[in-house]
């Protein structure tokens, strides 16, 4: 018996990185998963991993940034699994390190189009199953500079301070539907995304994505209920579990 017993996961960006760490606990705790990234591969790998180890998983290819897409995702995922109980926004771009100045306009649309936008799209069509059954927990990958932003963050670190607003914002207004909205700040996490981001940085210093992952079933089992528009560390997680 495994904490997400009977429940259905939809976690975008679940072909590699922490995404993919996510569909495989979640698989593990016996939840039902549906992963969408841009390219096919990917997908397919995660998806034949995850089944290997016994897991249930679906891979769609889908960008977030394209209603069409998100609608395709969604109806999928129903039709496979009926339902849906946990929305996982992890999909995410790094875009350029550069300060505001130099900053390109066409990278900052991309970048909060990506990040803020899409995870806005998901959400919406999410929220079509789940109001109606009056049960469902939303987690938003945020960050550290998404709370504290540092130079040559730029769009990244705006579209991250508006996740933590999106999520104070809908947890807010989905309460009284028993629907739970929050924040996650993974911190330094050897990934893709890590690697572009620090260079210089030596990734074995750094968590892999599958020993951060405890929150996250925290916040999509029966444990986190009425637990809502609230921002978490998965370190001071992992900390705390320790
Ligand atoms: N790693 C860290 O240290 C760290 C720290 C703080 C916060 N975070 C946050 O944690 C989350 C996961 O990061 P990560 O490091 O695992 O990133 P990553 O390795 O770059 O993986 C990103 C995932 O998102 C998918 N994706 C990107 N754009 C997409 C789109 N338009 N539509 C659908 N899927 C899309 C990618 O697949 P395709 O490219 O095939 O689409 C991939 O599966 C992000 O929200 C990130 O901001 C990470």
């Amino acid at each position: 018996m495994g904490v997400l017993d009977g429940k259905v996961a939809l976690i975008t960006g679940g072909s590699r990185g922490i995404g993919k760490a996510i569909a495989r606990a979640y698989a593990r705790e016996g939840a039902k998963v549906c992963i969408c990234a841009r390219r096919e591969s990917g997908l397919r790998t995660a998806a034949a991993e995850i089944r290997a180890q016994g897991g249930e998983i679906s891979w769609c290819k889908a960008d977030i940034t394209k209603v069409r897409d998100v609608r395709r995702l969604l109806k999928e995922a129903r039709a496979r699994y009926g339902t849906l109980h946990v929305l996982v926004n992890n999909a995410s771009i790094l875009g350029p390190r550069e300060p505001i100045v130099s900053y390109p306009l066409a990278a900052w649309e991309e970048v909060v189009k990506v990040n803020l936008t899409a995870l806005f799209i998901v959400t919406k069509e999410a929220l079509k199953i789940m109001m109606p059954q009056r049960e469902g927990s939303i987690i938003n990958l945020s960050s550290g500079v998404g709370r504290i932003a540092r130079e040559r963050w730029g769009a990244y670190a705006c579209s991250k301070f508006g996740v933590e607003g999106f999520t104070q914002v809908l947890a807010d207004e989905v309460k009284e539907w028993n629907i739970r909205v929050n924040a996650v700040n993974p911190g330094g996490t050897r990934t893709e995304m890590r690697a572009r981001a620090y260079p210089e940085e030596d990734p074995m210093t750094l968590p892999l994505p599958d020993a951060i992952t405890g929150v996250f079933v925290y916040l999509a089992s029966a444990d986190s209920i009425g637990t809502t528009g609230k921002s978490f560390d998965a370190r001071d997680w992992l900390r705390k579990s320790n």
